[in-house]
């Protein structure tokens, strides 16, 4: 099947790029000597989970127990959860995965680890607990230092749950524009991470696992040398937010945009305007609208929920009824979670259908 015959709006996957950004990422940790963990809540494919596994990740991480519900019932072995999950009716569901797969979850309170302690008995599992300490975000995680070391020694004397170590993830800094601005950021937050770390060491509770990191921050956290396990999400596709910053000191971008997006002309009321059959439902607005490709000199604008429209500025709209149109989304995450499946293709050609069984499990 050739790309122009799709239905459309549609998800498409460049492969060579997409399974270039895989590779560069897999060597950027290897190189490193850090673990790779890449974020599933990008993609939420267990097919693609088992690409990076197959290509050397030691597992993925979810931000979801019901992401990893999902993967796990499609054979993923390896997870972390890297938002805390709470209450009995949510742990008592990751006991029933963590009985069939290596499950590591985040915690950050003393309530969550007496709770979980408890469903963990009653469940005969032993989940193992990483304590989320927040490194800059100021989103979850426990304070660095001590608050940090209090938890540790609760989930250690806690029978049915196994301390794993600590997550730091500083999603604030991503997107940082400047590069030089990122790089001190990013290690003030590996730093924050690793003295919490020796703090717990000297306690004398073993500690061995750090995990953080995103694809923005990916090349410095590689260099810092402090993480144990990098997990970052949407370098795999891009999108025009990440594309946007500088990346390597303003050198080159090490990873391609293999995401895009297609919509049809459905419409031509006027003749410097089209309308198109994309409209919120089919691509994400939290980031600003989505980027044309190759159209220099139309502008976008959201017609509603089924409908947008491009404005030529010459007054003369180039396209014809039917016609596709490419667009590179402003977040990958989002927009990936409107979809059933990704298409891969290479050249004109469709090669794969990766599905996205994930999708809209945010439970
Ligand atoms: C905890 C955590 N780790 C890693 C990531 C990956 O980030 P990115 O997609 O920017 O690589 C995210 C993204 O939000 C996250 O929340």
């Amino acid at each position: 099947m050739k790309l122009n015959q799709l239905d459309t709006p549609v998800l498409l996957i460049e492969e060579d790029a997409f399974l270039r950004n895989m590779k560069r990422m897999q060597e950027l940790a290897e190189k490193a000597g850090i673990a790779y963990r890449p974020h599933a809540k990008a993609h939420k494919s267990s097919e693609i989970a088992k690409m990076q596994i197959d290509a050397g990740a030691v597992g993925v991480c979810c931000a979801k127990l019901g992401e990893a519900e999902v993967l796990v019932s499609h054979d993923i072995k390896d997870i972390l959860i890297t938002t805390p999950v709470i209450g009995i009716s949510k742990l008592t569901r990751m006991m029933r995965i963590a009985n069939k797969a290596k499950i590591s979850v985040v915690a950050d309170n003393s309530e969550n680890i007496a709770e979980m302690a408890a469903v963990a008995q009653t469940c005969g599992v032993r989940p193992d607990v990483v304590i989320e300490v927040d490194v800059g975000q100021g989103r979850c995680g426990v304070q660095p230092g001590d608050a940090a070391l209090d938890l540790a020694y609760e989930v250690m004397s806690a029978d049915w749950l196994n301390f794993k170590g600590l997550q730091g993830y500083q999603g604030a800094i991503q997107m940082t524009t400047s590069f030089a601005e990122r790089d001190v950021a990013a290690r003030k937050a590996v730093g924050l991470l690793t003295d919490t770390a020796e703090l717990i060491r000297k306690a004398g509770l073993p500690l061995d696992y750090l995990t953080g990191g995103g694809s923005g921050t990916s090349v410095i956290d590689a260099a810092a040398a402090g993480l144990t396990e990098l997990q970052p999400g949407g370098y795999l596709f891009m999108d025009s937010r990440y594309r946007e910053i500088e990346w390597d000191g303003g050198n080159s971008i090490p990873f391609e945009q293999s995401l895009t997006l297609l919509a049809s002309v459905i419409s031509l009321p006027e003749p410097g305007r089209c309308i198109l059959d994309m409209g919120l439902k089919a691509v994400s607005s939290d980031g600003g609208p989505p980027v044309p490709v190759n159209l220099p000199g139309a502008s976008f604008k959201f017609a509603g929920e089924e409908h947008s429209e491009l404005v030529f500025e010459n007054g003369s709209c180039p396209l014809a009824l039917g016609d596709k149109v490419a667009f590179v989304p402003t977040h990958c995450d989002t927009t990936v979670n409107l979809y059933d499946r990704f298409i891969a293709y290479s050249g004109e050609d469709v090669v794969d259908v990766w599905n996205i069984a994930a999708r809209g499990r945010v439970q």
